[in-house]
C-alpha cells in the first residue's frame, strides 16, 4: 500500500526539561546558539538553515515530538485528513509555517511541517576539503581551528525511541510518512519466528534521491528502558569529524563542572557509519553529535542482521556495538525511564 505521504527529511525536535537556564546552556556547550528563551520555551539553532532545530519546553523531563518535513503543501493537507493527524495550525516559531499533529503508536508525538523559511542570517559554511590517501581535495590551504572552538552543528538529523512493539511503529511510520527499513536487529535468526526483533534503523523513501541511512532507529523498550516506551537520543550532524572530536574534548572540560556524562564515543557505528560521540544532558536526556553517515537511495533493501553472529551485516564483520571506539558505558541505555 503506498503511504499518504512520503516526508523528505526531519527538521526540529522538541524536548520537555525542567530548568531551560541549564538546558540553554548543555547546548551552547554542545555546540548550538540562542535563538529564543522565554520562561516556558527554548529554541536553539546550529549552522544550518533552519530557524531553530531543537524546541525545549519547561516542565517534567520528556520527550515530546520529532518534526518531519512534507514535500508540498497538499502533501501536509493530505496527512491532516487522515484519521490520526490533527487540522493543520500555522506554526508562530521563527520561519513561520504549518504544521499537523499527530501521536503514534508508543504515544510519542509526530509533527509534520511544511513552509518554515530559512533563517535570514543564514550564510553558507562549508568544512575544509579533506586528504585521504590518493583522494586529494585540499592543496595550498592550510586547516586550523580555533583552540576550544565549539563544534558545528548542521542540522537535527534523527532520533532513537524506545517502542513497546517496534513492529507496529514502523507500520505506522510507513503507513503515513512512507518511512522505510534499512537494518533490522534480530537476537538469532531472523527466519525463526521466535526471534526477538531488538532494533530497526529506518530511513525516508526518497526515490533516487540519497536519504541518510536512518532518521529513527527504534530500540526495544523491554530490553532498554523496563518496558516503558520514549526517548533513546537524539542526533545532531556535525560540519565534520573535527567537529565531532572538538565537541568531544569541550564536553569533557565541562563535565564535572555542569554534571554531563559521556555515554559513548567516539566511535564509529555498524549500521550507517557515522562516527559517533553520545553525551547526557544535566537531565539524563542523551544528544549525539555524529558526521559522515551512510546515504542510501530507496533502491537498496533492507537488511535481517544475526546481531549474535555477526553486527555489521557486511562478510567479515565480527559480534560487538561499533567498528571501532571505546565500549558503551555501563548502564548506557540503563535509566532512559520516563525520557
Ligand atoms: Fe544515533
Amino acid at each position: 500500500m503506498e503511504p499518504i505521504i512520503k516526508a523528505i527529511d526531519v527538521q526540529y525536535c522538541t524536548l520537555q526539561c525542567p530548568d531551560l537556564d541549564i538546558q540553554e546552556q548543555f547546548l551552547i556547550h554542545f555546540g548550538m546558539h540562542t535563538v529564543e528563551k522565554s520562561e516556558d520555551t527554548l529554541l536553539m539553532r546550529g549552522e544550518g538553515p533552519q530557524p531553530f532545530i531543537e524546541k525545549c519546553i519547561r516542565g517534567d523531563k520528556k520527550f515530546i515530538s520529532a518534526a518531519f518535513i512534507a514535500a508540498s503543501m497538499d502533501d501536509l493537507k493530505k496527512l491532516s485528513e487522515s484519521e490520526d493527524f490533527s487540522d493543520i495550525e500555522e506554526l508562530t516559531t521563527p520561519g513561520g509555517g504549518f504544521v499537523t499533529r499527530a501521536k503514534d503508536p508508543d504515544g510519542i508525538g509526530v509533527e509534520v511541517v511544511f513552509g518554515i523559511e530559512e533563517r535570514p542570517d543564514y550564510s553558507e559554511i562549508s568544512p575544509y576539503p579533506t586528504n585521504e590517501g590518493t583522494n586529494v581535495n585540499r592543496v595550498n590551504q592550510i586547516k586550523r581551528y580555533p583552540k576550544g572552538s565549539y563544534p558545528k552543528i548542521i542540522r537535527f538529523a534523527h532520533y532513537g525511541i524506545n517502542s513497546k512493539d517496534i513492529s507496529k511503529a514502523m507500520d505506522w511510520y510507513k503507513k503515513h510518512l512512507g518511512v522505510i527499513p534499512s537494518d533490522k536487529l534480530w537476537a538469532g535468526d531472523s527466519k525463526d519466528s521466535n526471534t526477538p526483533l531488538m532494533g530497526c534503523f529506518s530511513r525516508l523513501d526518497r526515490g533516487k534521491e540519497p536519504a541518510d541511512h536512518h532518521t529513527i532507529f527504534w530500540l526495544d523498550a523491554n530490553a532498554q528502558s523496563e518496558g516503558i516506551p520514549g526517548l533513546n537520543h537524539v542526533s545532531f550532524e556535525m560540519l565534520n569529524i573535527d567537529d565531532v572530536f572538538m565537541g568531544h574534548e569541550i564536553m569533557q572540560q565541562k563535565k564535572e563542572e555542569f554534571n554531563y556524562e559521556l555515554e559513548w564515543g567516539v566511535g564509529s557505528h555498524y549500521q550507517g557509519s557515522q562516527i559517533f560521540d553520545y553525551w547526557r544532558s544535566p537531565f539524563k536526556q542523551t544528544h549525539e553529535h555524529q558526521t559522515d553517515g551512510d546515504l542510501l537511495d530507496n533502491t537498496i533493501p533492507c537488511n535481517d542482521i544475526n546481531m549474535i553472529e555477526n553486527t555489521g551485516g557486511m562478510p567479515g564483520d565480527a559480534p560487538g556495538p561499533s567498528q571501532w571506539g571505546p565500549p558503551i558505558n555501563l548502564g548506557t541505555f540503563g535509566d532512559k525511564r520516563g525520557i
